[in-house]
């Protein structure tokens, strides 16, 4: 590539950081130009790290303006993405928008159509689909060996102390726009919708607040059904002590989990599982084949953003769109709306639901008294 791609970078807090090294790792492609942040200390300090001639901007429309940036990296809380994403497409620039999309269907909708309008593409942050180990469970998942899936499983585990909840825009509906399902879990959620890759039909839903002083839930237990009949259960946490994410997927005859491992079965004389050493061969000849894009030390979002510069290079949709990014926000938004109205909820949410806006879901979902 003879010219590097120009990055803007809008909010310089924790992420941001995380974005900047990323940046670096990828420096034969691409170069930071500028960052922005309400807080010019902030940026300052982004914008040393990034490296010299790093232009600041307390105001993103501004920065937004500048010709030498392709690329606007949305770092900000999880309320304010939308309006800088529109300022980005309007002047032409591409959008690597941090997870989660928006707080709502509706928002999703109208940044998704922004970018189209503008000829731009909208990427969302989900760095764990580019692990090794996910790539090889998508490729068996995807392969005819696997069947269709039949029950399948999800937890996203984390923990978080009440320090965490010191920061402002945390531990509410109206900034952080919902709580462990939006803001944590959102990772697992992604990767499981990812690699089941069938339509939702509908979920039915529990949440809490269980051990923080918070509006927003620290638990949610879910159970989905999909379109091609598939059942499967979901639970995202905020209370479990051993941080991390599991998944399973079993079709008639063949596993796969993550932590990664694979199995395959046949019916023994009295109907029991034997082990099906041949065909967990073959699950392993596919997951082998499967080499990283690039080899980089993890965590980071190099992935998302050289992934983005493929998009944009080869004029193709991102790996984690903005379509993409959407499915998450319109599976938290029915496991939101399912335990507040103790009622199953079907897909998809449209938009003469109350559900499919920002102001409708603060309207009705359930709050915690404990946040009072
Ligand atoms: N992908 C991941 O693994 C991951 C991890 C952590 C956070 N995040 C996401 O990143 C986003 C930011 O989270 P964070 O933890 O870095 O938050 P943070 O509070 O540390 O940083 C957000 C920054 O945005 C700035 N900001 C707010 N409004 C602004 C505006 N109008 N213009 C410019 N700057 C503005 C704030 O001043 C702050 O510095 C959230 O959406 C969060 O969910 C993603």
């Amino acid at each position: 590539m003879n010219k590097k791609i120009g990055i803007g970078i809008v909010g310089c807090g924790i992420i941001a950081k995380r974005h900047i090294q990323s940046c670096l790792l990828l420096s034969e492609m691409c170069e930071i130009k500028a960052v922005s942040d309400l807080s010019l200390e902030k940026a300052e300090e982004c914008a040393a790290l990034a490296g010299e001639g790093t232009a600041v901007y307390t105001d993103y429309r501004e920065m937004v303006k500048r010709d030498d940036i392709q690329v606007i990296s949305l770092c900000t809380p999880p309320f304010f993405h939308k309006e800088p994403a529109i300022a980005a497409f309007e002047h032409g620039k591409h959008v690597l928008c941090e997870k989660p999309l928006a707080p709502s269907l509706q928002d999703c909708d109208e940044m998704i159509a922004a970018a189209k309008a503008n000829n731009c593409k909208l990427a969302t942050v989900f760095q764990l689909r580019f692990i090794h180990d996910i790539q090889k469970i998508k490729r068996i998942l995807s392969s005819d060996l696997m069947g269709p899936i039949v029950y399948a499983q999800m937890s996203g585990n984390y923990w978080r102390g009440s320090k965490y909840y010191e920061v402002p825009w945390r531990g509410n509906f109206k900034s952080e726009c919902g709580g462990v399902t939006m803001n944590h879990s959102i990772h697992t959620l992604d990767l499981f919708l990812w690699l089941m890759d069938t339509p939702l039909a509908s979920v039915q839903a529990e949440m809490e607040t269980l051990n923080h002083d918070i509006e927003v839930e620290d638990l949610s237990m879910a159970m989905f059904r999909f379109e091609n009949g598939a059942v499967a259960q979901a639970s995202c946490s905020l209370n479990t002590v051993k941080e991390g994410h599991t998944m399973s997927f079993s079709s008639n005859n063949h596993y796969v989990s993550y932590p990664y491992s694979v199995h395959a079965v046949k019916q023994s004389e009295q109907g029991g599982a034997a082990l099906d050493a041949d065909e967990v061969a073959k699950m392993e000849a596919l997951a082998a084949a499967v080499v990283p894009e690039l080899d980089l030390p993890k965590p980071n979002h190099a992935d998302s953003y050289y992934d983005l510069f493929q998009a944009i290079l080869q004029n193709k949709e991102p790996l984690v769109s903005g379509a993409e990014g959407r499915k998450t926000i319109e599976a938290i938004t029915g496991i939101y709306k399912s335990a507040t109205l103790g009622e199953r909820v079907r897909f998809p949410i449209t938009p003469d639901d109350p559900w499919y806006t920002a102001e409708g879901i603060l309207a009705n979902v359930k709050k915690s008294v404990r946040g009072g």
